[in-house]
């Protein structure tokens, strides 16, 4: 199965993405973990995507398109779950020439929402692993002893991009190129709208039944 996983920054596309993969032996393939690893092996794709993810701008989509291109074509046989491609109508439009290409098809495209409120304390809690690259949140799901990841006692840290002035502006491109996907997915077949408003087992419940519908 291939799934699309889209909506705002912090409304747990990452979180639920990563179990729902694992449940279903599906590659879990998030264009931001993609991205952040090319920055830190500071390969040229990485540096030409620094400045953008900084300062929570889109990377142009030549590189991102280029880039999910050759794991979505590695993963074809055992399905994937894309999360955070794709993040514009262009992008969906690369995605669905680069499907026809390689006769693969989408099985479900689900749309997150959950009220701004959440997203900003979800965001502005965040804390991710350096060494696993886990997620926790201070609050809401706080790692066992403070700073240290409860899997590989890696150390946590918080994304540059999770500053207040970031976020804002993050949820701004949100708004302006990434919400106009809903128009262009919601009357395509297999297209679900999920509430991530909710505690995150309550919506992994309702995304497990969407996945298996
Ligand atoms: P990316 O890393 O994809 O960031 P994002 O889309 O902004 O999404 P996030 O990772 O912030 O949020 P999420 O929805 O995964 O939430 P999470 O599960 O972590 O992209 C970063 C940057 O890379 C972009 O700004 C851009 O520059 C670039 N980029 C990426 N893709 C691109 C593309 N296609 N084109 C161009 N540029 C691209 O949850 C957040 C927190 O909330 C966590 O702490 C979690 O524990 C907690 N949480 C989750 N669910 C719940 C819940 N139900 N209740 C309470 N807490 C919860």
């Amino acid at each position: 199965m291939n799934i699309v996983l889209f909506g705002p920054p912090g409304v747990g596309k990452g979180t639920q993405g990563e179990k729902i993969a694992a449940a279903h032996g599906m590659r879990h393939l998030a264009m931001g973990d993609i991205l952040r690893a090319a920055v830190r092996d500071e390969t040229a794709a990485g540096r030409d995507a620094k400045t953008y993810m900084d300062a929570g701008k889109l990377v142009p989509d030549a590189v991102v398109v280029a880039m999910i291109e050759d794991k979505i074509v590695a993963d074809a046989g055992t399905g994937f779950l894309l999360d955070g491609f794709p993040r514009n109508v262009a992008q969906a439009e690369a995605l669905a020439a680069m499907l026809h290409k390689h006769d693969l098809i989408i099985d479900r495209t689900i749309f997150m929402d959950a009220p701004e409120e959440n997203l900003l304390k979800r965001l502005s809690g965040r804390l991710i692993c350096r060494a696993c690259g886990f997620g926790f949140h201070r609050q809401y799901s706080p790692p066992l002893k403070s700073g240290c990841c409860d899997r590989c006692s890696g150390e946590l840290y918080q994304r540059e991009d999770d500053r207040e002035d970031v976020i804002a502006n993050r949820l701004h491109v949100y708004r302006e190129q990434t919400a106009p996907l809903l128009d262009y997915y919601q009357h395509q077949e297999g297209f679900f709208k999920l509430d991530a408003g909710g505690e995150m087992n309550v919506v992994y419940a309702a995304l497990q039944t969407i996945v298996e519908s």
